[in-house]
């Protein structure tokens, strides 16, 4: 079978790899680190294959899966129907209200008059989302009313995120653990992978700005089967099933953001794809074959042989970024390292933001430049192992978190991982 990955990051350079073990593969566009890969700069929808697997929300918002599938291409990944579910957070709350699912409370706005006196009524700290797409900055989550009232009246009046901004979301803050649920969906049925945890903050300790994720884990000790199982039969199967009464056949990877809060398991959000860099943590993990569960996903035709099983593996991954990254990274760099870091042991090396230079070398090119992923054991030596290959790259500057998957001495794991607190800013994913 002949698979077309689309997109260009550390998401479709692992995902790519692993479908390669069961796959003939192209990557379109792909990244020049993407070693041993074909890529091809053609449009996805022109490019021969068999299947379509397509990894950022972009261009599934803009429609890509279904030009694709009007020319009778097989896809993994929801038509713009479905992704309206990232393309809309108004729209997406409609749909967890409509499906019952646990979350925030909320409303949305396009005027400012009514959107100041719903803040004022609801008790803080607030969320305050623009309703659109923005590059992951979408989102912050405050417990200063002044700064909630600036900030919904830069969204709405597009000074601060443009068109995306003009309907903004308000619902309240919720406080907890925040978990990634993603589900394989076949339009009707739907199998959970493992759960993995990112890190949003550029900063250890979850300091600093957000970005689009500067690690990630998985398995996750307080993500425990029980906890995916009441995601996937109170949030992931419900939503399918409202979709599906809308007349959408959604097709493609479904992502929960999960808070754990004291009252239960509550949905931030919804994804129409998989996750990055969580997906760099849950493929090494997969066993069985991907290739064939995306195929019978995208053909509407899941049994329970696709079921994902997860090995008792740890997966740990640490994202090297520009310096700057991410309110102004400074790219062009000249990477040193990557190979020794590609053949340390227990380690792999995923490239997103990478260029080639006129002397054939790779330069930074991205905020987001490497994913390390070690795995092992256990967390403790998957972690090992990824910071050991981690430290074999380098460029002028290089930004990581150092505290991914850190738990040493901590009894209260809870306590260690980028938990929301009620003074937080936090941005969207990207
Ligand atoms: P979203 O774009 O909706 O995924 O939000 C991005 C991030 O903002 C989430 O991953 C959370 O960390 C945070 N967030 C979103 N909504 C809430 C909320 N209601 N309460 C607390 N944090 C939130
Ligand atoms: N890592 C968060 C996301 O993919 O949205």
């Amino acid at each position: 079978m002949r698979v077309c990955v689309v997109g260009s990051g550390g998401r479709e350079h692992a995902l790519a790899v692993a479908l390669s073990a069961t796959a003939d593969v192209v990557v379109a566009p792909g990244n020049p680190g993407m070693e041993g890969l074909e890529r091809s700069d053609v449009a996805p929808e022109r490019i021969e294959a068999d299947l379509w697997v397509i990894g950022p929300e972009q261009p599934l918002v803009e429609g890509l899966a279904d030009r694709i599938r009007g020319r009778g291409g097989l896809v993994f990944g929801p038509g713009a129907d479905g992704a309206r579910l990232e393309g809309s957070k108004a729209w997406m709350k409609e749909v967890l209200v409509a499906a019952r699912v646990p979350t925030a409370g909320w409303r949305a706005f396009d005027d400012i008059g009514p959107a100041l006196s719903y803040l004022r009524a609801l008790p803080g700290p607030w969320a305050i989302k623009t309703d659109g797409l923005a590059a992951g900055k979408g989102v912050l989550v405050t417990g200063s009313r002044d700064e909630a009232v600036a900030d919904v009246r830069a969204k709405l009046s597009g000074v601060a995120f443009g068109a995306a901004g003009r309907r903004v979301v308000i619902e309240e803050a919720l406080s907890g653990q925040e978990i990634s649920v993603i589900a394989v969906c076949d339009g009707r049925r739907a199998y959970p992978l493992d759960c993995a945890q990112d890190y949003k903050r550029v900063g250890d300790g979850g300091t600093g700005p957000n970005t689009g994720g500067m690690g990630a884990y998985s398995p996750v000790p307080f993500g425990s089967g029980e906890i995916v199982g009441h995601v996937m039969e109170r949030a992931i199967l419900p939503t399918l099933h409202a979709l599906s009464k809308r007349g959408i056949n959604y097709r493609g990877a479904l992502y929960a953001g999960v808070m754990l809060t004291e009252d239960g398991p509550k949905i931030l959000e919804f994804n129409v794809r998989f996750g990055d860099p969580e997906v760099q943590v849950l493929l090494p993990r997969w066993a069985g074959d991907v290739t064939a569960t995306l195929a019978a996903a995208a053909s509407g035709a899941l049994t329970d042989d696709h079921a994902a099983d997860f090995s008792k593996q740890a997966a740990v991954c640490v994202v090297l970024a520009t310096p700057g990254y991410p309110d102004k990274p400074e790219p062009g760099a000249p990477i040193e390292g990557l190979d020794r870091a590609r053949e340390a042991p227990g380690a792999r090396v995923y490239a997103a933001g990478v260029a080639q230079s006129p002397d054939g070398g790779l330069v930074t090119a991205g905020g987001r430049v490497l994913d390390v992923v070690g795995t092992g054991a256990d967390l403790v030596e998957a972690r090992r192992l990824a910071y050991q290959a981690a430290a074999m790259v380098r460029w002028p500057g290089v930004v990581n978190r150092s505290d991914v998957a850190d738990f040493a001495g901590h009894t209260d794991l809870a306590d260690h991982t980028d938990h929301a607190d009620h003074t937080d800013h936090t941005g969207g994913r990207a």
